[in-house]
């Protein structure tokens, strides 16, 4: 089942069923090396699926949970191997959206989802977006449009050192900041893999996307345009979208996904430029997601 979660759509099947399990890397064409991330309604459930959380796990779990940050830890044996690719460790979050809860309460087991879509293509952040890429899922619950837009964060912990591996909402400086002198942070930048979600090329849509340069006055025929403020005089285009009206870098990350989509949806367009943003705060984690999405247009040019 597809179902909403504060930051992108997730597709669900109970963690600890392998055949479930199974019939999501079949649905979304994923290939088996890329680890799910476990969903769970209760702290208690953290002990089920990691294999004695740390101290230190713990307090960085209270502290964000529920909330967009997923954190790896050793996995528990009742974790198939599928889940986690094989890895020793599994990806756990508690997401902050109550239908997202209230399925997982309801299911009676904490639920494996990765983000409701083909693989390596657009995030869905709405019920529409999954329809649109995943016609045979049995059940969507809709619940509106995701109000973070972009994956978690995911970290993982050793010790008292905690590595981000997926940029987003939550930044290394607010986990420093909460929890002061706890952890030593690494970056993990490193081409050899422990998260196939660093893959390069990623959550690219169907059209040719490209960065917007500085000096662009003209955009070829049937291009489409995604900003993020007004007042920069954009080259004129096809199609002109804004994810937000002042570089509120919140709203960037939540019109992000949905913008890409309404271009790829669009009969008129035939190609895709997005602005930049900042890299810093939430805009690392924005440009983590547009330098993947057009890594496979921009290494063709
Ligand atoms: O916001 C999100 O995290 C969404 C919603 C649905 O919760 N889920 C999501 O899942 O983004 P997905 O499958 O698109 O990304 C999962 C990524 C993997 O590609 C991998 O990078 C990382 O999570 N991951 C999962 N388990 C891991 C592990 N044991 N070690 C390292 N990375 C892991
Ligand atoms: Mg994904």
């Amino acid at each position: 089942m597809a179902f909403p979660t504060e930051t992108v759509y997730g597709l669900g099947a109970d963690a600890l069923n392998p055949l479930a399990v199974a019939k999501i890397f079949a649905l979304k064409e994923r290939p088996t090396f890329d680890p799910l991330i476990v969903h769970i309604a209760s702290f208690a459930d953290m002990t089920l699926v990691a294999d004695r959380p740390s101290k230190r796990a713990l307090k960085l779990a209270e502290q964000f949970w529920p909330g967009p940050l997923t954190i790896v830890l050793p996995k528990s044996s009742a974790v198939p191997d599928l889940v986690t690719s094989g890895l020793p460790t599994v990806g756990i979050r508690m997401p902050d959206n109550e239908i997202a809860l209230s399925l997982i309460r309801a299911a009676g087991c904490p639920i494996a989802a990765p983000s409701a879509n083909k693989f390596g293509n657009l995030s869905p952040v709405c019920a529409v977006h999954v329809r649109k890429q995943l016609p045979d899922v049995d059940y969507i619950l809709d619940g509106g449009q995701c109000s973070v837009g972009i994956e978690s964060t995911i970290v993982s912990v050793n010790g008292d050192i905690c590595t981000l591996l997926r940029p987003g909402k939550i930044s290394i400086e607010d986990i420093d900041r909460a929890l002061p002198g706890m952890f030593q942070f690494r970056i993990h930048s490193d081409d050899s893999i422990v998260a196939p979600g660093s893959l390069k090329s990623h959550y690219a849509p169907t059209k040719p996307l490209y960065l917007l340069g500085n000096k662009m006055r003209h955009l070829p025929s049937r291009s489409g345009l995604i900003v993020h403020r007004l007042g920069t005089d954009p080259p004129s285009c096809e199609k002109l979208l804004y994810t937000s009206h002042r570089n509120d870098l919140l709203e960037v990350a939540a019109n992000l996904f949905s913008s890409l989509h309404a271009m790829e949806d669009d009969g008129r367009i035939d190609r895709i430029f997005i602005d930049t943003v900042p890299r810093a705060g939430l805009g690392v984690a924005i440009m983590d997601r547009i330098s993947k999405a057009i890594y496979k247009y921009e290494s063709n040019t």
